[in-house]
């Protein structure tokens, strides 16, 4: 029982880096389960500021394994981008690996994802990376895999029979044919630079746990942007919930001891989408900051002023009834420190009436939000280093949470540094 997850419980960008960051320094291998590069994961520790895409936050642990796991869809050009802009920063890479059975992301996905959101139709607001394209090409069988690439003539033949399906698609959305030899020559460079890094993933994974080592599954966005549990269509196309660590890792889920769910003071999101606490105008300005600050709420990825939108305690709750978190990680207490008040949604009313599901997103973009308002702290929280040294009413804010939930709060963030942590 050494599996640990570690999930956003919103909308994304809840603060899953910096948990992951920290609890890395406790662990053996830190795994990506999903995604791709659409992530933004924000890392302040000793070796200094990163938003990391692909790249576990595990990786500046040097004895750390960290592995991109099957479950995502990986684009070589940015992983390499990525891997040095670590490695220029003092950061070994030497234990970075990447799951043979993870999906190559290839440049026309991206390309196909752009002409999508150029046409207006989809109404997503993705973030252009290709991420929908790629995991389509997983389902319907038309992509490659890392495990491709330590055969080259055999993954020449394979793009030689994809590309005619693809160059008609980008030509029928008003886009260019991708040149058959340009992609060839990247497929070489990728298998030379990268093939000493590609692994047998269930192996690996497996023999580490029957080791006895400790491993950390890291998740991307959170639970409302899971393609099956969250709001769909304007989801991401993988599954972000904590069960699917262990579809992409390969192992029994009885191997799974805990599962952490990131939440932050704050809901927010980015793209369009129901989001039923949103906050407009100055007060949402005020909070979201100006962007010149890491912690801003701006994205980590794309750089778009995120959506900001008070605490929505039926998300929490839903995220936690799919998820089955064991604990709570709750980040930007900090944030929150000039408040007067604070408002907190407690309910949805559907049509006058309070309801106790989840709705269907059509549903949801209706539902009125039942709020209670609570009053804040007034008082700096970033030097704080204990839960009982917080003021009272940051506790009480906190334990609504965890009265809400069942779920203890174990994790405290107090700021976006490593070290601004309130362990419990
Ligand atoms: P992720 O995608 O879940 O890893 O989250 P992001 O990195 O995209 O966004 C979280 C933001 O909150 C980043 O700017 C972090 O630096 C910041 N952050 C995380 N925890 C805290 C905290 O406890 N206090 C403050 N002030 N900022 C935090
Ligand atoms: P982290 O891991 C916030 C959003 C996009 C869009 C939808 C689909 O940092 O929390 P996609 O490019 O995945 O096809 O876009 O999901 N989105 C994110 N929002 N944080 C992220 O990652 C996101 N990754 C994707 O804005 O609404
Ligand atoms: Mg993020």
């Amino acid at each position: 029982m050494s599996v640990t997850i570690i999930v956003g419980a919103q909308f994304g960008d809840e603060g899953k880096g910096k948990i992951v960051d920290y609890i890395s320094t406790q662990m053996d291998m830190v795994v990506r389960f999903q995604g791709g590069d659409n992530a933004g994961h924000t890392v302040s520790n000793e070796k200094g500021s990163f938003k990391l895409h692909i790249v576990p936050c595990g990786i500046f642990k040097s004895d750390c394994k960290a592995l991109a796991g099957t479950g995502m869809v990986v684009n070589p050009d940015e992983l390499l981008k990525e891997l040095n802009e670590l490695k220029d920063k003092g950061v070994s890479i030497d234990n970075f690996f990447i799951s043979s059975r993870a999906v190559i992301l290839m440049p026309y996905h991206i390309e196909l994802d752009t002409l999508s959101e150029a046409s207006g139709r989809t109404g997503i607001g993705t973030t252009k990376r290709g991420i929908g394209y790629a995991y389509a090409d997983k389902a319907r069988r038309n992509a490659l895999r890392f495990e491709d690439l330590l055969d080259i003539d055999y993954c020449i033949k394979r793009i030689t029979t994809i590309l005619p399906t693809i160059n008609a698609e980008l030509v029928a959305k008003g886009g260019k044919n991708t040149s058959e030899n340009e992609l060839i020559s990247k497929l070489r460079y990728w298998a030379k630079v990268l093939k000493n890094r590609i692994v047998e993933p269930v192996s690996f994974v497996n023999n580490a746990l029957a080791r006895g080592e400790r491993l950390l599954f890291e998740g991307q966005l959170g639970a409302m942007k899971d393609i099956d549990l969250g709001i769909y269509p304007y989801v991401t196309s993988s599954n972000p919930v904590a069960a699917y660590a262990a579809v992409s890792g390969g192992f029994p889920i009885s191997n799974i001891s805990e599962i952490i769910g990131v939440l932050k003071v704050l809901s927010s999101t980015v793209g369009t989408g129901p989001f039923p606490t949103e906050i407009h105008g100055s007060e949402a300005e005020l909070l979201r900051g100006t962007g010149e600050n890491i912690d801003d709420e701006f994205g980590a990825r794309t750089g778009r002023a995120r959506r900001v939108g008070w605490l929505d305690l039926p998300v929490i709750k839903y995220a936690t009834t799919i998820n089955g978190f064991t604990s709570l990680a709750i980040c930007k207490i900090d944030k929150l420190d000039d408040c007067p008040e604070l408002k907190v949604c407690v309910a949805y009313k559907l049509n006058g009436k309070t309801i106790d599901y989840m709705p269907i997103t059509r549903e949801l973009e209706k539902v009125e939000p039942v709020y209670i308002t609570v009053p804040g702290w007034m008082t700096s929280t970033r030097s704080i280093r204990s839960f009982d040294e917080l003021p009272e009413n940051a506790k009480k804010y906190i334990e609504l949470i965890e009265t809400a939930t069942k779920v203890p709060v174990k994790y405290i963030g107090i700021g976006p540094a490593r070290s601004e942590l309130i362990i419990r």
